[in-house]
């Protein structure tokens, strides 16, 4: 082990520590996605062939369009993120081409999905004494996919909290989102070319009659306004298009945040950007929303389309180009000055950086804490595939941080000539405070999707 990798897995020893702490968290909010997530793991083979089947060809494939319209826009979309080894998150309007995906795709598991729902059954696992979470349309299947405990709650129809697992609203359609995860390494053959699968990933595709238009249940909104929180973790835009009316739905939560704000003035409320395909929608995201809430996550991908609407010259000058820690850096400070949120996560493979306004109320060194809490439960969520048993949470602790995630820290201090920052994760830059943090890397993960909320909630709740 070098030396790098001892003196992080010295300070990752208070990971065990940190967790018990998120049982002093009184209350927490999560908003406003919760569906069901339809889970397949593709081979490159099953991807051939599923492209043989729909006929697709080259012509095809030159297709930029991100709606999902048909069967071949499905294969085009799993082809694009298997090839690349990228993460996106297509919408489809049209019923028979989500029957096809649920008859053609078919999954291995269904399980919890939609941020909301995701960070809900995290944070109630972790020991937040009271997580409430916003849900649409609330089915048995639905209820199936909430851990049954006892600190989770989502709101009835007429207003009344109970036991998220134990609501079963009959006349609701369960939201069921197709998860199409695939293997580093894995081939796809199409025509002459073989294209090698670069990093383990998912593309999904979503056909969600409530979330699509960020359906909002009153009788959570009325509970929350004689409950307040903690912390809230809100999410779920990405799904709204400019067409259907998302911008006038942006516009009629601003003054709900504001409202929040006031009501909670020691809540923090975080806003995980998700992959918004729509640029009008992601325009009004960057520039009305992020600016309302206390702290914002994101990933790599996620800055570089907030990048594209927020500084589209930059962005123009980075297309096509490679991310290395030092030009993520420049995006991350880049989306703070134009965002203006105080708080900014950047979580990427191997790394999570985190830059805040120096009079945040969480210190440096908290947050330092939380990302290593964060990056532990992340890396037991890959390794064991389920984190819904308390026992799983800490599978990873004791592991060593990564070689990518070594050489990241490494890069970044150098980029900042801050020699110490490698080693203590913590500096300062112009006006802000900069926080980085190496993360355990697990070689096969058993699942990814949700890792990008479960890391975002975890650091920042955590951070204590
Ligand atoms: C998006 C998807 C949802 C998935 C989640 C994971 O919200 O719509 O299906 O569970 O992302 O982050």
């Amino acid at each position: 082990m070098s030396e790098l990798q001892e003196i992080w897995q010295r300070a990752y020893q208070i990971v065990p520590e940190q967790l018990r702490l998120m049982s002093s968290v009184q209350r927490t909010v999560t908003a406003f996605n919760t569906n069901i997530d339809a889970v397949v793991k593709i081979s490159g083979e099953r991807l051939a062939q599923l492209a043989h089947d729909v006929g697709l060809t080259a012509t095809d494939l030159q297709n930029t369009e991100t709606k999902l319209n048909t069967p071949k826009d499905v294969v085009r979309g799993i082809i694009k993120c298997f090839t690349s080894g990228i993460a996106e998150e297509w919408l489809c309007e049209d019923k028979s081409v989500y029957e096809w995906m649920r008859d053609n795709l078919g999954y291995d598991r269904l399980q919890m999905g939609g941020q909301a729902g995701i960070v809900a059954n995290v944070l109630a696992v972790a020991g937040v004494q009271k997580v409430l979470t916003h849900t649409n349309s609330h089915p048995r299947l639905q209820a199936e996919q909430f851990v049954d405990a006892d600190n989770l709650f989502a709101v009835e129809a007429d207003g009344t909290a109970r036991k998220a697992c134990q609501i079963n609203q009959t006349n609701d359609e369960p939201l069921i989102h197709q998860i199409i995860e695939f293997d580093a390494g894995d081939a796809f053959v199409y025509g002459e070319k073989t294209h090698i699968c670069p990093k383990s990933n998912r593309f999904i595709a979503t056909y969600d009659t409530a979330n699509i238009e960020l359906k909002i249940n009153d009788g959570f909104i009325k509970y929350l306004n004689q409950d307040g929180f903690d912390y809230m973790i809100l999410s779920g835009f990405h799904a709204l298009t400019a067409e259907r009316g998302g911008c006038q739905k942006i516009d009629e939560v601003l003054p709900l945040i504001y409202h929040w704000k006031q009501q909670n003035p020691h809540g923090v409320i975080h806003l995980e950007l998700a992959s918004t395909q729509d640029k009008i929608v992601r325009a009004a995201i960057i520039n009305k929303l992020a600016p309302a809430v206390h702290s914002v996550g994101l990933n790599e991908r996620e800055a570089l389309d907030a990048l594209e609407v927020a500084e589209p010259e930059m962005f123009a000058a980075l297309e096509g180009a490679t991310l290395p820690v030092p030009v993520l850096f420049d995006i991350l400070l880049k989306l703070k000055e134009k965002l203006k949120t105080p708080r900014l996560q950047l979580h990427f493979f191997g790394m999570y950086l985190t830059v805040q306004n120096k009079n945040f109320t969480i210190t440096p060194e908290a947050n330092k804490r939380g990302m290593m809490l964060a990056a532990t439960v992340a890396a037991s969520k890959a390794g064991t595939g389920n984190i819904e048993n308390r026992e799983n949470l800490l599978w990873a602790h004791g592991m060593k941080i990564g070689a990518v995630a070594e050489d990241n820290m490494h890069r970044l201090s150098q980029y900042l000539a801050v020699p110490e920052l490698e080693r203590n994760g913590i500096t300062s830059y112009d006006d802000m405070d900069l926080i980085a943090v190496p993360t355990i890397l697990v070689d096969k993960p058993k699942t990814l999707v949700g890792m990008g909320d479960t890391i975002s909630s975890v650091s920042l709740v955590g951070a204590r």
